[in-house]
């Protein structure tokens, strides 16, 4: 246990008993509703959930595809010096250097400072780079091919500008709650869909020549009090999300678990807290389940002051901190200069220091960044736009060339059109749509049409709400080049074919657009109106909204900007880009809202891509990547907004478990206004003959055999004198640096309480060979984890006129009492001729079958009827059957952790092996159909 976590049980139970007379089932008022609560999740998600010690920190061994980079990066580390590896693991402070993080160098082996930039949708903080579609506008795709292709040009760009490491993608916010702040940053609340679109995004990023950098880890699901509640004392008092076992592995860790399999060479760890323990000091988060279980290979790296100790985040798998200093710019550092004095004076063992670098290196290597380096890296600089400025910005020092202005845009203008239109969502269409462009008049309404009269870039990051919205606000942001509107883009579209245009993008000019509506209704035109929802990091509050967003209201008075236009325009067309979720039940029947769209936070092509699809050029094959109901409380859980725990940590009980979104209205049988999954297009689909194919596949075995003991590399003297501040470097002004300030430990520490006698956590300096977990072994967890158990297929039919994408999903019950009605394990977007038919066809895995169970710590089939059910939507599922499960089921029925299931290995005995080399023999190639029992005979 770290001090840190000393601290705070210690301080738990008194702060608890004031909360304890809450009424049973919502203890905090607003994190989640009445009715919501998850069984499961009831040991775990309460109040003063502790999180369990873990140690010692896995040491990274080249497992998976990590073979290669891991014996370069041991070479390279073994010639390092102490200070040297520290240089790896620290930033050099904030705004010491011109990306937004980044580490020192090793000039005497020519190592560049490695530069860290956000973001997820685009290279931060520079010019001439490209404003891709958002996280949650490219999930919409349902499209593993446009997933990879944004990735691999956004990784492209950040390689063009010199960066090292992309900050992102986003799977934490996975979407817990509908007004989560920066949901749009990240994917879906489905960890299908999110872990699949991360996984495309990560590889199309480290194919381009960048390290990836998927956050948040973990359970950063809202703004409020992420940094610490009022008022904040040392950053102790950050949110705690308390969450059990079962609810961690089949919703959280699960978008995680791919990523890592992926390959991403690197993990932020988020500012929150999980089960009152820090997350980048949290050694059950970043020890067990991402180093262990996950078998990540590569570093996690801080969030940008989400450090909180040394020596207990070194020893909790913390193995870079950013950007560097305590807090921005303090000119002090948890790692620095102090990691070398813990290294010395033996707190930190060299075998963790050693691990850490060989880390970072090995993630450099892996995704090959010596290949693709470009001269005068990085060639941008965060803290200015002009060409000259300081390269030490805060310290106003080396006044040079900071902006080389490269444009790294490529052809990605055209991509991101494709991409932004093949994630719009059509939810409502009497036949308005598409239009024909032969309409006497287009009217187009709203602010959300038009540009921010301060222009696209006018607000720094994105932090206002003016204009169409094409990006939400935070670090998650990027600077447009261009942002077409789609005023100026429907005009043109309706000016080429000879047609007349209007607008009013005052919202509040009600008279003005009455009167244009009745006009364009008179003459049989259309009525187009664009409204929006806006949310952020919560660094910058936007009318009120710190951050998250305090309702599920489409702003600017949108409801009655709709309701005085379809008084007069009985062909309205509504447009939402919004962040997430929006309340649309004030318009969502009337007659003359003949369409609707949602057209998400679609970046620099907005206008566009909003075009071609009304106009019918793109025909929408976009489904929507979570629910939209018709209240906030029919999502079972919401932000938690006040404090509930005086000054010390917010409590967050997840105790809804795994039921967000979709689960969340399936299990309290709320209706859907539109359903996860939905989405409408030009012609129409029917789904038929659904087939299943079983696969024999290795039984489910646990990794045999312990890893080797803690490998160091190098000697690192105790010559305190070869670590002082060496004369020959111009030491810069609250820079952050590896050195020793003196000969002496405690004198170089400046820290009063140098030397105070205290005890580690049990096993932290415990070098010797440990043993694998079951549910380990390689990254991304066990590997007969993705063993594909069954292939299902479907023929798809467009039965319409025109061609069009249909995304067919499958979803799967896994039969448990406590299992959600449908959960989605796969899915294919397939463009179908009209009268044609495609056949799609999904796999499923032993994973995708899998419960989770807590006393065994692994995954198992339980033997509930599994029934797998194909459809074009989370609620329209015509094609089901269930599965034939003899011969893989590993666990009790209905499972879900209340018994112990049977399961065969779980130890790490050599039994496993020889079972699996066994199996695997007797097993027959992937495709055919013999009898699963028969490969287990
Ligand atoms: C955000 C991260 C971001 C970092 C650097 C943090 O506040 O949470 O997402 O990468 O800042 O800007
Ligand atoms: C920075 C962001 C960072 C945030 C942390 C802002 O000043 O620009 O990069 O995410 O602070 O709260």
């Amino acid at each position: 246990m770290t001090i840190m976590q000393t601290l705070l049980l210690a301080a738990v139970p008194l702060a608890f008993a004031q909360t304890q007379t809450q009424p049973a089932g919502s203890p905090f008022p607003s994190s989640t509703y009445e009715n919501a609560t998850d069984p499961r999740a009831q040991a775990g998600a309460v109040s003063g959930q502790t999180s369990p010690p873990k140690y010692p920190s896995p040491w990274g061994e080249g497992l998976g595809d990590w073979e290669a980079a891991y014996a370069q990066a041991r070479d390279f580390v073994s010639q390092l010096t102490l200070t040297e590896k520290v240089n790896l693991t620290t930033g050099v402070g904030w705004q010491s250097e011109k990306c937004v993080g980044n580490t020192g160098s090793i000039p005497r082996l020519g190592f560049k400072a490695l530069c860290m930039q956000d973001s997820p949708l685009g290279v931060r903080f520079a010019d001439f780079v490209s404003a891709f579609p958002a996280g949650g506008t490219i999930a919409a795709t349902w499209d593993r091919k446009l997933f990879y292709q944004r990735g691999y040009s956004m990784g492209s760009e950040h390689k063009e500008k010199g960066i090292d490491a992309q900050l992102g993608p986003v799977v934490g916010p996975l979407g817990r709650q509908a007004a989560g702040g920066r949901n749009w940053e990240g994917f879906s609340p489905d960890p299908v869909l999110a872990g699949i679109a991360c996984a495309e995004t990560v590889k199309g990023i480290q194919d381009a020549g960048v390290m990836s950098t998927t956050k948040h880890y973990i359970l950063n699901e809202q703004e409020h009090f992420r940094q610490g509640a009022p008022p904040a004392s040392l950053g102790l008092n950050a949110i705690s999300s308390n969450v059990d076992d079962v609810t961690m592995h089949e919703l959280y860790l699960w978008p995680f678990a791919d990523a890592v399999r992926a390959g991403t060479v690197s993990i932020m760890c988020s500012y929150n807290q999980i089960n009152n323990s820090q997350a980048c000091q949290n050694s059950y988060t970043q020890n067990y389940l991402l180093k262990n279980e996950l078998g990540f290979q590569g570093f996690i790296m801080s969030d940008w002051a989400a450090t909180h100790s040394g020596v207990s985040s070194a020893l909790a798998g913390l193995d870079q901190t950013m950007p560097g200093d305590i807090a921005f710019n303090s000119g002090t550092t948890y790692f620095g200069t102090n990691l070398t004095i813990a290294v010395l004076n033996g707190t930190v063992p060299q075998w963790r220091l050693d691990d850490m670098a060989v880390r970072i290196i090995a993630a450099w290597y892996y995704v090959d960044r010596p290949g693709n380096q470009v001269a005068d890296a990085p060639n941008f600089s965060s803290w200015t736009s002009d060409t000259d400025g300081f390269r030490h910005y805060y310290q106003s020092l080396d006044y040079q060339r900071v902006n080389d202005h490269i444009d790294v845009r490529g052809n990605h203008g055209a991509e991101i059109r494709a991409q932004a239109a093949a994630g719009t969502v059509l939810l409502k269409n009497t036949g308005a749509l598409p239009l024909s462009g032969k309409e006497q008049l287009t009217s187009v309404f709203g602010e959300d049409a038009a540009e921010n009269p301060l222009g696209p870039n006018g607000c720094s990051d994105r932090g206002c709400d003016e204009g169409t919205l094409a990006m939400g606000w935070g670090s998650g942001t990027a600077n447009f080049p261009y942002l077409v509107t789609p005023l100026e883009a429907i005009k043109a579209e309706v000016l080429s074919n000879g047609g007349s245009f209007e607008s009013v993008t005052d919202n509040y000019a009600y008279s003005t657009i009455a009167a244009l509506g009745r006009r364009t209704a008179q003459v049989g035109g259309a009525c187009i109106a664009f409204g929006n929802a806006d949310s952020g990091e919560g660094y910058i509050t936007v009318d009120n909204n710190t951050g998250d967003r305090n309702n599920l209201t489409i702003w600017g008075d949108f409801d009655l900007l709709v309701a005085n236009l379809t008084a007069q325009c009985n062909n309205t067309i509504v447009v939402l880009h919004t962040v997430g979720p929006v309340i649309t039940n004030s318009f969502v029947e009337n007659p003359n809202v003949t369409a609707i769209i949602w057209a998400g936070i679609p970046g620099q092509e907005s206008g566009n891509a909003i075009t071609d699809i009304l106009f019918g050029k793109v025909n929408p094959g976009g489904k929507l990547p979570f629910t939209i109901g018709s209240s906030r409380g029919e999502y079972g859980t919401d932000i938690l907004y006040e404090p509930n725990n005086g000054n010390n940590s917010p409590q967050d009980n997840f105790e809804e478990g795994i039921f967000i979104d979709y689960r969340a209205f399936d299990k309290l049988g709320e209706t859907p206004v539109f359903e996860f999954g939905l989405g409408l297009s030009y012609t129409t689909f029917s789904y038929s003959d659904l087939a299943v194919q079983a696969h024999s596949a290795p039984a489910y075995t646990a990794p045999s055999g312990n890893t080797g003991p803690a490998p160091t590399y190098g000697t690192v003297s105790n010559i305190t004198s070869s670590y002082v501040f060496p004369a020959s470097i111009d030491r810069i002004w609250n820079y952050i640096y590896p050195y020793l300030n003196s000969t002496s430990l405690s004198a170089s520490s400046g820290d009063p309480a140098y030397g105070i006698n205290y005890t580690w956590p049990a096993g932290s300096y415990d070098s010797s060979s440990q043993p694998y977990v079951a549910a380990g072994g390689a990254p991304g967890g066990n590997p007969r984890l993705y063993d594909v158990l069954f292939t299902v297929t479907a023929t798809i039919t467009n039965t319409g006129d025109v061609v069009g994408d249909e995304v067919a999903q499958l979803y799967v019950n896994l039969g448990g009492a406590d299992d959600a009605k449908v959960v989605l394990r796969n899915f294919d977007r397939l463009t179908i001729q009209p009268g044609a038919t495609a056949t799609f066809s999904a796999d499923i895995t032993r994973r995708d079958l899998s419960n989770w169970d807590s006393a065994s710590q692994n995954w198992f089939i339980s033997s509930a009827t599994k029934t797998v059910f194909v459809g074009s939507s989370s609620r329209k599922l015509p094609l089901t059957t269930t599965l034939d499960l003899s011969g893989i089921v590993t666990g009790p029925s209905g499972g879900n952790g209340t018994a112990p299931p049977t399961y065969p290995h779980s130890s790490t005995s050599s039994a496993g092996t020889s079972s699996a080399e066994s199996s695997s023999s007797a097993s027959t190639s992937v495709g055919s159909t013999v009898s699963l029992s028969s490969a287990y005979s």
